[in-house]
């Protein structure tokens, strides 16, 4: 079996951040998000991967490599014409994946548990195609399927009345039949080649397709809110097995509950900091809290405030006398504190489409 993850795409809803990384770069739990679908992929046993890119792009390459450090092979393909939807990603890989069965994995869909029975499950029932559904609360935001007397009729595309709260996941398995399928649609009426409609080919057409429901964790990362998420569900898997103090912890720090701290950081003077909770290398801590749920990346600066739940990127500089709570701070962000300097307020410059609640 092979695997062809999706990490293309515009990523609108996670602007400002996305205009300066991909989104699939994006760090939770202190690593990029796409390396868990490779780790998860290659420990299932499959070690022939196929990255679905942007045209142009080159920083996905760079930060992943040819896959040897999984023990797999990872090709690059570009999706021509740039992102036309979820179906035309397989439409324009059937060339790399043609005669052999493959998972088909969003790249943004962060998965807690195995995917290997999965595997097991469509080769031992020779099946076509076999998805797996989550129950959410806003399924509007999925594809949902209609289930009538536990037969699958079809999936329907971010439906405005969905009839069930089950979602799509984007985890799918498919054989050759799919190729079919996705030459088979037409663009949706917001312009994309919808998966949605290529799984409903299939089952329509008479095709094998299993479905099950995932009962562990699942999330699609599409908004802020679910990246904070995310994180969370990442950092309580990482620091089961990556727990560790490698940095320097001068007196009056106090350290509770996994925490992880990389090489060349420095915390000192009066902090306390409540894991579960990741810092990466070379990051000054100073007079703070750091609290549950906190991923705190590279080269860092943390100085007279209290973090938690929050995603903070390399380089960034908070310094606010105020607690920062549900925050995604990007690269080389400064926050301080206006207190000092007057006219008294709130000073910002702040991207694009940037969020701020004060
Ligand atoms: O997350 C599960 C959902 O993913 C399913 O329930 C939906 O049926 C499916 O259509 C998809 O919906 P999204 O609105 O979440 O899709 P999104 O545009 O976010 O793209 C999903 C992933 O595929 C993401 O990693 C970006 C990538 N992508 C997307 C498009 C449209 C590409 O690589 N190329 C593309 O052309």
């Amino acid at each position: 079996m092979r695997a062809l993850i999706a990490a293309g795409g515009n990523a609108r809803r996670l602007r400002p951040i996305t205009y300066t990384i991909n989104k699939h770069l994006i760090p939770l739990a202190n690593k990029p998000m796409i390396l868990f679908a490779i780790e998860h992929i290659a420990r299932a046993g499959i070690k022939e991967i196929f990255i679905n890119v942007n045209p142009g792009e080159k920083e996905i390459q760079q930060y992943v490599g040819d896959g040897s450090r999984w023990g797999a092979r990872i090709t690059y393909v570009e999706q021509t014409g740039g992102p036309k939807g979820v179906a035309h990603i397989i439409k324009n890989a059937e060339h790399f994946l043609r005669g052999e069965p493959f998972l088909f994995h969003l790249g943004d869909n962060i998965i807690v548990g195995e995917l290997r029975h999965f595997v097991e499950r469509f080769e031992r029932e020779n099946l076509d195609a076999l998805f797996a559904f989550a129950r959410v609360k806003d399924p509007q935001r999925f594809g949902v399927p209609v289930i009538e007397n536990g037969k699958l009729l079809r999936i329907e595309e971010k439906p405005l009345v969905p009839k069930t709260d089950l979602a799509q996941t984007g985890i799918y398995f498919y054989n050759d039949s799919v190729f079919d399928a996705v030459k088979n649609i037409e663009p949706s009426s917001r312009g994309e080649y919808e998966i949605s409609d290529a799984n409903t080919y299939l089952i329509q057409a008479g095709r094998a397709v299993g479905w099950e429901e995932i009962t562990g964790w699942w999330k699609d990362t599409g908004k802020p809110e679910d990246l904070l998420e995310g994180n969370q569900l990442l950092l309580n898997e990482v620091l089961q097995k990556e727990s560790g103090i490698h940095g320097m912890i001068g007196p009056q720090v106090t350290i509770q509950g996994k925490v992880h701290i990389g090489k060349g950081t420095t915390v000192w003077d009066n902090v306390l900091i409540r894991g579960p909770v990741s810092i990466g290398e070379n990051s000054t801590i100073k007079n703070s809290y750091i609290g549950p749920y906190s991923s705190i990346g590279n080269n860092c600066v943390i100085e007279n405030t209290e973090i938690e739940h929050s995603v903070i990127m390399d380089y960034a500089e908070i310094k606010t006398g105020t607690r920062v709570v549900d925050s995604i701070i990007g690269k080389n962000a400064i926050v301080t504190s206006a207190k000092n300097s007057l006219p008294l307020g709130h000073k910002l410059i702040i991207g694009d489409n940037s969020q701020v609640e004060i």
